[in-house]
């Protein structure tokens, strides 16, 4: 799958541009503020339906305009033709494919599997727990057909399960205890089937900008398995209560990343950290092309930020040598170092808002 043409009207100071990408690397540069950051913004929204960088979505509408609307034409990989279509105004989001209303994000998901590296990617490894579950099941969610249903279904019961704790009636609570157990423990395998496959594409892909050994990678499922999830459930009953949610379970998963035993956060630079942030994103695509034929899209806002002009230019080689569309931004052209080692890519000057081909 690549994105042939892409269409933005009304996002930030985009009024109304189209452009043609390449299948394999974009380029974009251009000064602060011309919308670079903006037109990365627009392909998130395509496949995500949410911004990388406002919490709320409706502040990317542009300032002059009450709706935004972005929309894409993509080859696929059987040669079929897809449209992709996301508006969104103050009330409302609504997804088109092929012209069609999707009530389902995850559809846009599916048509085009999108991976970001921007200036806060470090936080994947530096913050809290959440965007590891994110990282991670977005993998699992892309590898295994079955995930989605299976953790919706074990949502359901969480949120059963919660409301009576919190309500403190829970004469029925081993109805959703049963259910919480069955589709939990099958989140759990199915994260773990996963990262078993994934463990050794990532460890590989560090090998381009590492030279450390002793790097570990490892699910934590969210409680403690050397008991069941069943007994576990029934000893910390009056915790849960207590907390009016429950404690233990796989929405309590993460997983750790440790050099000779201590987390990578606590002995790497804030560069090398988003290096081993852009590994675990690199090989979670990397996965996904080997997997499917359905090929991804990766997205790099502010190239330089944090990454010398060394790892950026092994970067951009390994991106050239991946068979994804990649899309990447900088102030100037130098921040994306030696182009004569890439075959094949498309450079694009953004200024206020305009988008040229040059
Ligand atoms: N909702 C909005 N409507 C109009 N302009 C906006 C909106 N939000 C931000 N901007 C402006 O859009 C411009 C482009 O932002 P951005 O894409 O982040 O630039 P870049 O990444 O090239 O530095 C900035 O000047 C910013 O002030
Ligand atoms: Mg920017």
């Amino acid at each position: 799958m690549s994105l042939v043409k892409l269409d933005i009207y009304s996002l930030r100071n985009i009024q109304k541009e189209s452009f043609y990408p390449t299948s394999t690397i974009n380029l974009f540069y251009g000064e602060n503020g011309s919308g670079k950051s903006s037109i990365v913004e627009a392909i998130f929204i395509l496949g995500r339906a949410k911004s990388f960088r406002s919490h709320s979505i409706k502040s990317v509408i542009s300032f002059s305009d009450t709706q935004l609307i972005v929309s894409a034409q993509l080859l696929q990989s059987n040669g079929n033709n897809l449209n992709l279509g996301v508006q969104l105004d103050n009330k409302n989001i609504r997804c088109h494919i092929n012209h069609q209303i999707t009530k389902k994000r995850s559809d846009l998901a599916y048509a085009l599997p999108l991976q970001i590296i921007h200036p806060k990617s470090y936080e994947l490894l530096d913050g809290g727990p959440q965007l590891r579950r994110e990282f991670l099941d977005w993998g699992v969610f892309h590898d295994n057909e079955n995930f989605l249903t299976l953790y919706s279904k074990f949502k359901v019961a969480l949120n059963q399960r919660n409301a009576l704790l919190k309500s403190k009636q829970v004469q029925h609570i081993h109805v959703w205890n049963k259910e919480l157990i069955y589709y939990g423990t099958i989140v759990n395998s199915y994260r773990d089937i996963y990262l078993q496959k994934f463990k050794p594409i990532f460890l590989n892909i560090l090998k381009c900008f590492f030279q450390i050994e002793n790097i570990d990678l490892k699910l934590l499922p969210g409680w403690d398995t050397t008991i069941s999830l069943e007994d576990i459930l029934l000893s910390t009953l009056e915790k849960d209560l207590r907390y009016g949610f429950t404690q233990n379970g796989p929405h309590r998963g993460d997983f750790q990343l440790t050099i000779d035993d201590r987390l990578v956060k606590e002995v790497v630079s804030r560069g090398q950290l988003k290096l081993f942030v852009i590994s675990l994103k690199l090989a979670q695509m990397q996965l996904l092309l080997s997997e499917q034929a359905n090929n991804g899209c990766f997205l790099i806002d502010d190239f330089s930020a944090e990454l010398d002009i060394d790892n950026r230019e092994k970067l951009l080689l390994y991106l050239s040598k991946m068979n994804c569309q990649v899309f990447i931004t900088a102030t100037e052209i130098s921040e994306f170092g030696n182009l004569n080692k890439i075959n094949n890519y498309k450079m694009f000057h953004v200024e206020h808002g305009n988008i040229k081909s040059v």
